[in-house]
């Protein structure tokens, strides 16, 4: 990343072209593919009008009623006097000020969960993998509310649902932070390129790029972000789920025939280099490795839980079905690979059903015609029953 920030070859504002962005989708004149190459992890993109005559997912009494939930997670920034102030929810009413007193915002996580709207917005992104993304939060602001300048280390499409926001984006010289803030807030923050967004514009930003978005009158933002795992959060979790199932044999240590010690406290060496061999040789087969890749991919968020339905007999589910078509839960997280499904954190073996699970799982619904089909495949009805029954999919209305 040149620390000079976007060439001239790369505006960081996407030209006009009204007639291409109808054509290509919240991308506008870019569209997805140069988007893919030339600006995703790398540099900042501004889209004037990427969803005209966009309404907010939900109105700001609805998101202050989502913050007061416990199953959603939800912060509120303010900096009244100049002094910041973090809280987390759920608040209750009262707690979320009101929107005539300036420089606060309320930010809520998962919107995407809750509401059909805002998940809605989420399928518009679809042209990057659904592993990577995360999530949609919603952020409420008074006038000149904002939660300062700062790096994410996650992608974020900065969406305007209402009202306006003013953004100053930058190279950070330093990531250095304000020492002592309950939240954080870059010590040196130099904008290279500064906007303000009405509603339906967008703003992309690659991780590691500073920004600061200030309310220019009471605003709502939309923020979709894309998670990447560090390999420490990657391995921590691995390494936690191979210790709850060892695979194999499991040898002990053994000491017969050792000499009296004189140094007790001494670390023994012969226990040291068995411990550290066993560390250096152990390798997880591919098939458990792919097994967990799968099953991390789509873990669903801690607070998701989903409702059971009641139990229906498989001639009655397939009948329902295939009048009506089937669609994925919003929360339901899904992937495939070879033969293997993977829903909600748990592997399924698609072999026989495999082309219908690819497709539910692409477009996340299937129509009256293809449920029908996908039904006549034994295998296939019994999974998509199953996924029923434990509220991962619903029968749907076409
Ligand atoms: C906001 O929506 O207020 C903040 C989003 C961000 O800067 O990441
Ligand atoms: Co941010």
């Amino acid at each position: 990343m040149s620390a000079a920030g976007p060439s001239m070859r790369h505006p960081v504002e996407a030209p006009a072209n009204p007639a291409k962005r109808r054509a290509r989708g919240p991308l506008g004149s870019v569209g997805v593919a140069r988007f893919m190459r030339d600006y995703w992890q790398r540099r900042p993109l501004l889209v004037r009008q990427a969803f005209p005559a966009l309404q907010a997912p939900l109105d700001p009494d609805a998101l202050v009623a989502l913050a007061a939930r416990d199953d959603v997670e939800s912060r509120l920034v303010s900096a009244f006097g100049g002094r910041w102030r973090l809280r987390h929810g759920p608040f209750e009413a009262g707690d979320v000020p009101s929107l005539r007193r300036r420089r606060w915002t309320l930010l809520v996580q998962g919107v995407d969960l809750h509401d059909e709207r805002a998940h809605a917005l989420l399928e518009r992104f679809r042209f990057v993998p659904d592993a990577r993304l995360d999530d949609l939060m919603i952020s409420l602001a008074s006038d000149a509310g904002g939660v300062g300048p700062h790096v994410d280390s996650y992608d974020v499409f900065l969406v305007q649902a209402w009202g306006q926001r003013r953004w100053r984006i930058g190279w950070p010289a330093s990531r250095e932070l304000v020492a002592g803030l309950p939240l954080k807030v870059l010590a040196r923050f130099e904008p290279q390129h500064e906007f303000v967004l009405e509603p339906g514009d967008m703003l992309y930003l690659p991780p590691g790029w500073a920004h600061d978005g200030i309310a220019e009158g009471p605003c709502m933002t939309c923020s979709i972000g894309f998670r990447a795992p560090s390999r420490h959060e990657f391995l921590s979790a691995f390494l936690a789920d191979a210790a709850e199932s060892p695979a194999g044999p499991d040898p002990r240590f053994g000491d017969a025939g050792r000499r009296p010690v004189s140094r007790p406290a001494q670390v023994p060496e012969d226990l040291r280099r068995q411990l550290a061999r066993w560390a250096h040789g152990w390798r997880p087969g591919s098939a458990r490795l792919d097994d967990f890749i799968g099953r991390f991919l789509t873990e669903p968020k801690p607070q998701v839980w989903f409702e059971r339905a009641p139990a229906m007999n498989a001639t009655r589910f397939a009948a329902r079905a295939a009048r009506v078509g089937l669609e994925l839960d919003r929360r339901t997280r899904i992937a495939y690979r070879r033969q293997q499904v993977f829903v909600n954190g748990e592997r399924f073996d698609a072999t026989g059903a495999n082309a219908w699970l690819r497709a539910l799982a692409d477009r996340r619904r299937l129509d009256p015609a293809n449920t029908a089909r996908a039904l006549a495949e034994p295998r296939c009805a019994a999974l998509l029953l199953e996924w029923h029954e434990a509220g991962w999919l619903h029968l749907s209305e076409f």
